[in-house]
């Protein structure tokens, strides 16, 4: 699905080759200030290589909208932008940037069951904890109905169990309705449990890749 040839950005990452693959869980680890933040901008063009190539589905990113890409491509930074307002509101505004319909309370609700949040549409977001901003911000993407998830760290504000049960609600979604979920994440465990791949960066350069559902299957 994505294909990166002989990318550099900066003197920060270096990747020869690179293939991630569609309809697949995808884990990216590696110590902090590896790169693992700048190849996911890179992945949804919020910044350009300076040399190589980077594909989505044979089509060169740079011969793509930044707009049409990403509605096709949605990034959860890690630290995800809160906005004055309710959470309606804020669950709202993704599908607004990006010029898609608005959706009825329903399934707003059901979105937010998803990512484990209790709260009323009309209630603040402000007063919301940083694991419980992260959820919403979460829950926003989830409504753009990306084909690809790029998450930075979505679960490192969260409590072990908070997060277990977040992250199979989203593997769980991305198998069922045939997205691509590439996510970062600091633990190993997530990693092991749930990618069908592991990227490993270590100083910008890919350590180690990893298939682990077919081991896992046997
Ligand atoms: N815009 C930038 N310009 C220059 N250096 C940057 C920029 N953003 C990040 N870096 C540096 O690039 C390296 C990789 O950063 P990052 O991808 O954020 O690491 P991480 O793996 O922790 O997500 C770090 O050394 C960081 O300081
Ligand atoms: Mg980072």
């Amino acid at each position: 699905m994505f294909l990166l040839k002989k990318v550099k950005y900066k003197h920060i990452l270096d990747i020869q080759h690179l293939s991630i693959r569609e309809n697949k869980i995808t884990c990216i680890v590696g110590e902090s200030g590896s790169g693992k933040t700048i190849l996911l901008r890179l992945l949804n063009k919020l910044i350009s290589c300076d040399s190589g190539e980077i594909y989505y589905k044979e089509q060169e990113l740079s011969s793509i909208y930044s707009i049409d890409l990403r509605r096709k491509i949605v990034m959860l930074p890690q630290q995800a932008a809160i906005f004055p307002g309710n959470i309606r509101d804020n669950l709202l505004i993704g599908l607004k940037f990006a010029e898609q319909p608005i959706v009825h309370d329903s399934e707003l609700q059901h979105t937010l069951k998803m990512v484990h949040l209790k709260n009323k549409l009309d209630d603040p977001s402000e007063t919301l904890s940083g694991g419980e901003k992260q959820r919403l911000a979460l829950g926003r993407i989830i409504l753009m109905k990306p084909e690809v998830f790029l998450l930075d760290e979505p679960s490192s504000a969260l409590d072990d169990e908070t997060e277990r049960i977040i992250i199979e609600q989203l593997v769980a979604y991305t198998k069922e309705n045939q997205k691509s979920l590439i996510m970062v994440t600091h633990s190993r465990n997530i990693a092991q449990t749930y990618a069908d791949d592991i990227i490993e960066i270590h100083n910008g350069t890919i350590a180690h890749f990893q298939e682990v559902s077919d081991e896992r299957y046997h």
